[in-house]
């Protein structure tokens, strides 16, 4: 007896060739009952979603953030150019308030992030320290943000995006002044402050392999040598539909941040698509979220899921990656994609590996073209 994926396929195929378009079937439900991510979600697997104040504001994203959030990350409100607008003035209004609402609904923060060359305070920028004057400020600013949230945060994004693409420290302010022991210091000032936080190292692209999750690997493997306090590195993951890591990539790269005795997260997977959207594209972005959320499961050091954004609406693609889009699960109304169904199938999925293949995804009417995305 044939699988049922192959079935399915055959099934489809058949349809498709005699030209009917595709049944109308019900996405395919694990048999654990559950409704939204959170609550299907496996013990052991934070799953979550970047939000501003903003997006907290609008009914039907505070709604969705609150269905589907284990975990939440402040997309801009912890940020350095936000915490402290101008010299030895902090402005904890916006992060404060991020904090309450998720402390109320019993859901976890991620602070993002103490050390970044982006989102610079502008009156900072073009400063000129001398090296104990940067150590200084860097001591002074981790230990105030951090110890504020003291055992409120759960996880900071220490720093973030320390190398280029060719496993090169960035010539940021911060390395400027201090050199490269900075990150050093960022997390020992961090775990002075708060103990108790998971603290991480944070970055794009590393999925891929190469000289960037080379240096990122050394960095950590030394800095676990001095017996630096860091946990884990975060996988930003922000990718286009026609251009993905294969599972054995995903795979790979955990599994050597594991080896080298730190967790792994996601932190902001999203998944952009050329615009205007198509079925098509929706689906291969389905089959893609799912992938991400497969090899996550697969690893046994993954402990959490973030996408970056709720929805379509105010995602940060649009305006960067001009005629890209749709990169999220939920559209610009905050309503689920076909990429939503396929996350919350695979985190119901009682399987821990859930090596996808197009037959297990059944969608409503789509056409098979999706079948050609590279598996
Ligand atoms: O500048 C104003 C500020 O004056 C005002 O107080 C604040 C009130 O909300 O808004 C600020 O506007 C923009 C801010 O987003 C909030 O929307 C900033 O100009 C703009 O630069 C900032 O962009 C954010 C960007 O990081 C830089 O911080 C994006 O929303 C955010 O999606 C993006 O996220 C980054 C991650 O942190 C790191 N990984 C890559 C990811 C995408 O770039």
């Amino acid at each position: 007896m044939l699988p049922r994926s192959v079935l399915g396929v055959v099934a489809l195929a058949v349809l498709v060739m005699v030209g009917c378009e595709a049944p109308v079937l019900e996405p395919q439900v694990w048999t654990r009952e559950c409704s939204y991510l959170r609550s299907c979600a496996p013990q052991g697997l934070d799953v979550g979603v970047a939000v501003s104040t903003a997006v907290l504001a609008d009914p039907a994203a505070r709604e969705a953030v609150l269905q589907d959030a284990s975990v939440i990350t402040p997309e801009w409100e912890m940020k350095m150019a936000a915490l402290l607008p101008s010299r030895g003035v902090y402005d904890f209004a916006a992060a404060d308030s991020l904090v309450r609402f998720a402390q109320g609904q019993g859901i976890r923060v991620r602070g993002h992030t103490l050390v970044w060359h982006e989102a610079f305070p502008p009156w900072l920028e073009s400063e000129t320290l001398e090296r104990t004057q940067a150590l200084a400020l860097l001591r002074e600013y981790i230990g105030r943000v951090v110890a504020r949230y003291r055992g409120e945060i759960a996880v900071w994004d220490v720093v973030n995006e320390a190398f280029d693409a060719q496993g090169q420290y960035r010539p940021s302010p911060w390395y400027r002044w201090i050199g490269p022991e900075y990150v050093e210091w960022a997390f020992r000032f961090a775990h002075e402050a708060d103990p108790q936080a998971r603290l991480y190292y944070n970055d794009y692209d590393l999925e891929w392999g190469g000289p960037k999750l080379e240096a990122v690997l050394s960095l950590v493997r030394n800095l676990r040598l001095r017996g630096v306090p860091i946990h884990g590195v975060g996988f930003q993951a922000h990718h286009r539909v026609d251009h993905l890591p294969s599972s054995a990539q995903w795979a790979d790269a955990f599994r050597r941040v594991r080896e080298s005795g730190l967790e792994v997260s996601i932190t902001e997977l999203d998944i952009r698509v050329p615009l205007p959207l198509q079925p098509s594209l929706l689906q291969a972005q389905a089959q893609g979220y799912a992938r991400v959320l497969s090899a996550c499961r697969a690893e046994p050091a993954c402990v959490s899921f973030s996408t970056w954004g709720v929805g379509d609406r105010g995602s940060w693609v649009p305006g960067f990656f001009p005629g890209w889009g749709g990169a999220l699960l939920r559209d610009e109304e905050y309503r689920p994609k076909p990429a939503y169904w396929a996350v919350r199938n695979a985190l119901a999925d009682p399987r821990k590996s859930l090596e996808m293949s197009a037959a297990d995804w059944y969608y409503r009417g789509s056409p098979l073209s999706f079948l050609s995305v590279n598996p």
